[in-house]
């Protein structure tokens, strides 16, 4: 058997795009409720919109979701249903901070992720979740300049405190920051940061040391309150490829892995790295760090490395170059070898393959797969029937890829979730028709619909490759 017994297979998914009961429970207002579906949702996710308010001619995809809030029983006993060993999902900052600075948390947001995390244990599933994703309340960003500010690293810290000793014995796996890499792309979703073009980088890297400082206290944290929590860092991963054998191809390859792994490099190996150190002096964006900050960067590295993988990337040297594909906010070049979703986003198993490798032999710390998936239109037959099997074929190469790299190559993965097992807000469109579920939601892009879930074919596949711990994939 190539998968460990303990392997914990489940699904992914995000407080924002899934829960809606936005203004319930004393919630405060967060930056993914104020980002639009439509035109203006990639500027504003970008941070080149500077607003803080709804605009009356726009559609707000996050307030309401696919209505998680009122119905987790209902989707936990679909998820165990399916098997699921695990369920990863995100807590609403704003949920249990309603401003983020408050002393005293939110009793209402606690006891609803509690009530959540409960109904989870009642099946055996294993919460995974993700202190941020893409979260931060509004009245930080207002008050306080978003995470350029290092005030954040307090009401995080506060934030982490109450989680991990609320949730004590319920939850044992944690992320700091969903793909933390994502700020230097999407800085307003990232760290609630506005574009100011003379500051920018500058500002970018000052929000980066604080996420990279509140994490590595949340992993104290967590430690010192129990010592059996494992927590993870969370990278937007996909190996990049040079566009052809010249030499400055490959180099250019290996700076734009090096984007990325750079956060890691921190996290997991606890300092900044030289090649990091030197361009940020090179570059004028060094930011400021404070005294002990290294060392407790040094001392607390995470546990595990999770991380999101939907594609493998493309570079060239040669900046001509022309045929740019979409791909998960990372600029990429068609790749000629590579078939594509309906959405441009290329299709690479063995790059998940390759990936795991590079992530293993670099860290050698255990992994864990908390996001692949396809998104792709679904239709619904007369009898109410989705018969998805471009998904399951998608799924089915990446397991296999995944096995490989466990059974031949030796990588320590802890488990595989797939993204937005229940069909959910797209984060990069807004669309709901961007669908990557076993669980079919219904409901359109522009709000109608029962919100009634049903079964896909990719339901019963997916049961079937849990039951058998991943050996029966047809
Ligand atoms: C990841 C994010 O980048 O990709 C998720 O962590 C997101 O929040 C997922 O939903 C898929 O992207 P999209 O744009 O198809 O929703």
């Amino acid at each position: 058997m190539s998968f460990p017994n303990n392997f914990l297979w489940g699904g992914a998914t995000a407080a924002n795009q899934l829960e809606g009961g936005w203004n319930e429970g004393g919630r405060g207002l967060a930056n993914v409720d104020i980002i639009p579906h439509g035109k203006n949702r990639v500027p504003m996710t970008a941070g080149l919109i500077n607003t803080l308010d709804f605009d009356e001619g726009e559609n707000y995809p996050g307030l309401e979701s696919i209505d998680f809030y009122h119905r987790y029983k209902e989707d936990i006993a679909l998820f165990a249903q399916m098997g699921f060993k695990t369920f990863r999902m995100s807590i609403g900052w704003s949920r249990i901070f309603p401003k983020g600075d408050e002393l005293e948390p939110n009793e209402e947001g606690l006891l609803f992720y509690e009530n959540v995390f409960k109904e989870c244990k009642k099946y055996n599933i294993e919460p995974l979740v993700t202190i941020t994703h893409f979260d931060i309340p509004v009245y930080l960003i207002k008050e306080y300049g978003g995470w350029k500010n290092r005030q954040l690293i307090e009401f995080y810290e506060r934030l982490c405190r109450v989680l991990f000793t609320r949730y004590k014995g319920l939850v044992k796996y944690w992320l700091t920051f969903n793909e933390i890499n994502i700020i230097l792309h999407l800085p307003f979703m990232g760290a609630g940061l506005f574009v100011d073009k003379e500051t920018e980088m500058k500002g970018k890297y000052q929000a980066i040391h604080h996420e990279l400082v509140a994490s590595a206290l949340a992993t104290k944290i967590a430690h010192e309150i129990d010592p059996s929590i494992m927590v993870g860092c969370m990278l937007a991963a996909g190996n990049t490829y040079a566009y052809s054998c010249d030499p400055k191809d490959v180099f250019k390859a290996l700076q734009k892995d090096r984007e990325g792994y750079f956060f890691v490099d921190v996290q997991a190996r606890g300092e900044y790295p030289k090649y990091a150190l030197l361009q940020m002096e090179r570059e004028d964006t060094m930011p400021i760090m404070e005294q002990g900050d290294k060392e407790l960067l040094k001392e607390n590295p995470v546990d595990f490395i999770s991380f999101s993988y939907y594609s493998s990337r493309l570079t060239s040297a040669d900046p001509l170059k022309n045929g740019t594909t979409e791909g998960n906010a990372f600029e990429t070049l068609k790749n000629p070898y590579l078939t594509a979703s309906d959405w441009g986003w290329q299709i690479d198993p063995l790059g998940l393959r390759i990936t795991l490798n590079s992530i293993y032999d670099r860290y050698q710390k255990p992994l864990f797969i908390v996001e692949n998936g396809l998104g792709a239109y679904d239709t619904v037959e007369a009898d109410g029937s989705i018969q998805d099997d471009y998904r399951i074929e998608y799924l089915r190469e990446h397991i296999k890829a995944m096995k490989d790299a466990i059974e031949i190559d030796g990588v320590d993965l802890l488990g595989y979730t797939t993204w937005g097992c229940i069909d959910l807000v797209s984060a990069g469109s807004g669309e709901m028709s961007k669908r990557y579920g076993f669980i079919y939601v219904d409901k359109d892009d522009y709000g109608n619909g029962t919100l009634e879930r049903s079964k896909k074919k990719s339901f019963y596949w997916y049961k079937k490759v849990i039951s058998s711990n991943g050996e029966d994939l047809n």
